[in-house]
């Protein structure tokens, strides 16, 4: 179904001026743009009122569902410019799929794929003067999110649900870019455990990952590492990116979904990896393998992948009572090469074989 989302174009647009100055240098997250798209759902009518609207505060009941029981997802993908001036999303479908998935984790009610596809691509369209060129890293992220919005204080799902989406110009998700970051090695904080929302891309994981991401940073740390809750202390993920790491005879292991976020890049760079002479695999590996794999030169690379922050180098872990670098702390050929293709698919320098772009 296409809903055909309404434009009813911002009377006050940003000078053009101060956009393009936002746009030469916009970091990441502190900047939006002029339109937002958004629909509503009710439990008896269903998805209505599609519309790309001027980007305004959204006004909430204070006994807003969402305020209480945090019954919200959202999702994060990118639009690129290419050299010709065209504007591409990458995989948007698999976004849309995952947002379908954490939707029925979160009892919220579904969105179609199509739905999801077509409320980014009309903000883009509404927005296209904010996207910048791809030159330092630079993109529009896009940020789609749904919420229960009903004013209820008794727990169940909520009857009455906003959908938006926003916009925001960005360059590098982290100051340090492509030189890398360390993680803290986390034993008080558990990311997720089996049965809970761990693959879901809800509000709530990133709230519980903030007490923990302090702590990492209290001790010198970028981020933080989170293990699973068993004995055996398998690597899950690292709170905003899915985790890789490369052996010396050429593997590219990363842990197995479940507990963790089923990443469009994770998924990319699995299918990128065979084309870089390494084969891919999904499996558990635990924390006393990562340290023996690194200190012994086994695992020779390891490093994060997440829409906003691409393909991240980490140089380096630490715990309470030991620290670890990781190839000689810089960052690695493999991890580099990888970083590059996925750019360049992004930006329209290397050919999009499997036709990622939309
Ligand atoms: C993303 O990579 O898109 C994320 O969602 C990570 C983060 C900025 C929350």
């Amino acid at each position: 179904m296409n809903a055909g989302f309404q434009l009813l174009p911002t009377t006050h647009p940003l000078p053009a001026a101060e956009r393009e100055e936002i746009l030469a240098a916009p970091g990441f997250g502190r900047f939006f743009t002029d339109h937002m798209a958004s629909a509503t759902w009710t439990k008896e009518g269903g998805w209505h009122d599609f519309r790309v609207t001027a980007l305004e505060p959204i006004s909430l009941h204070p006994g807003s569902a969402v305020l209480h029981y945090a019954q919200e997802i959202f999702e994060g993908l990118k639009a690129f410019r290419h050299d010709d001036g065209s504007i591409w999303l990458f995989r948007p479908d698999l976004n849309a799929r995952r947002f379908v998935n954490s939707a029925r984790r979160l009892a919220l009610p579904v969105l179609s794929e199509e739905l999801f596809v077509e409320s980014v691509e009309a903000l883009v369209r509404a927005d296209e003067a904010w996207v910048p060129p791809h030159e330092g890293g630079r993109s529009l992220y896009l940020r789609p999110f749904m919420f229960g919005s009903e004013a209820f204080l008794g727990v169940r799902p909520a009857a009455q649900v906003t959908y938006g989406v926003i916009a925001s110009p960005a360059a590098s998700y982290f100051s340090s870019g492509l030189s890398g970051v360390t993680l803290w090695v986390s034993e008080n904080y558990a990311r997720a455990g089996k049965g809970g929302t761990g693959a879901a891309k809800c509000g709530g994981n990133y709230a519980s990952s903030l007490a923990a991401q302090v702590e990492a940073q209290e001790n010198g740390c970028d981020q933080v590492l989170y293990l699973s809750d068993d004995e055996e202390r398998y690597l899950e993920e690292s709170g905003t990116m899915n985790l890789f790491l490369v052996t010396a005879d050429g593997e590219l292991v990363t842990p197995g979904l479940g507990t963790i976020l089923d990443g469009v890049t994770r998924d990319s760079v699995l299918e990128l990896a065979a084309e870089h002479g390494l084969k891919p695999a999904q499996r558990q590996v635990s924390l006393a393998q990562l340290r023996e794999g690194c200190a012994s030169g086994e695992i020779t690379e390891l490093f994060a992948s997440g829409t906003a922050a691409v393909i991240t180098p980490i140089l380096g872990f630490k715990g309470r009572e030991y620290e670890q670098s990781v190839g000689g702390g810089i960052p690695g050929e493999v991890t580099t090469n990888l970083r590059n293709h996925i750019l360049n698919i992004q930006y329209g320098q290397a050919p999009d074989t499997r036709n990622w772009l939309r």
